[in-house]
């Protein structure tokens, strides 16, 4: 991430208590219906939205992915952060508590999206997530271009999980490196890896 960022992307965050029209830097509000929990305000997303980009921001949407990050949005997975990652630029929002108005989905997000079944307490952590895997498939953020072709869920490998790596030493408490890796037959090499690559996905003992 450094790399990228070295290389002129730039990341910004901005605060909803900055901006927000409520008195104390209130940005939530008990929940319509009852129940336990505290809701982020659409108001308050609108107002931090317009004080950043100017405009109205319903519109926003039309021009830039706006992601709202919430246990039950779409599954964030490697297809959508090569989507993200081909836009120039991106907001993510954060909710906290019992997550956003669900007007803020409706009609400020362009995107809902969960990084996973469970619930964190915050998209904060959920945002740094999406930045990672999206930041990563930046030109020049690897540093070897060539470890993002071939990895986990990429392409080139099917959508499968990647092949087992081994590094030195050879042989480890008795654990030796398969035998096919130090034999310079890079056919076979390939070959064992696509192989060991479709086998993790098949959900087979150990595998992803
Ligand atoms: N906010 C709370 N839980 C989340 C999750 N699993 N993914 C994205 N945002 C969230």
């Amino acid at each position: 991430m450094r790399n990228a960022l070295d290389l002129g992307s730039s990341f910004e965050t901005v605060d909803l208590r900055a901006s927000t029209p409520l008195s104390a830097g209130q940005v939530d509000d008990t929940p319509y219906g009852g129940g336990a929990g505290m809701v982020i305000r659409v108001d308050v997303v609108e107002a931090a939205l317009a004080g950043r980009y100017g405009g109205d921001p319903v519109d926003l949407r039309r021009s830039r992915r706006v992601v709202a990050l919430a246990a039950g949005g779409r599954q964030f997975d490697e297809a959508l952060a090569a989507e993200l990652a081909a836009e120039s630029e991106l907001t993510l929002l954060c909710g906290r508590y019992e997550g956003f108005d669900e007007r803020v989905h409706e009609h400020l997000a362009s995107d809902v999206v969960s990084i996973g079944p469970y619930v964190l307490s915050g998209g904060e952590l959920a945002a740094m997530v999406v930045c990672d895997a999206v930041i990563r498939k930046l030109p020049g953020a690897l540093g070897h271009e060539e470890s993002a072709v071939e990895e986990s869920f990429s392409e080139a490998l099917g959508g499968a999980p990647e092949y087992p790596h081994y590094t030195r030493p050879a042989e480890w408490r008795g654990h030796a490196v398969p035998e096919i890796l130090t034999s310079g037959d890079h056919g076979r090499i390939r070959e064992w890896r696509l192989e060991r690559s479709r086998n993790r996905s098949g959900g087979s003992p150990g595998s992803l």
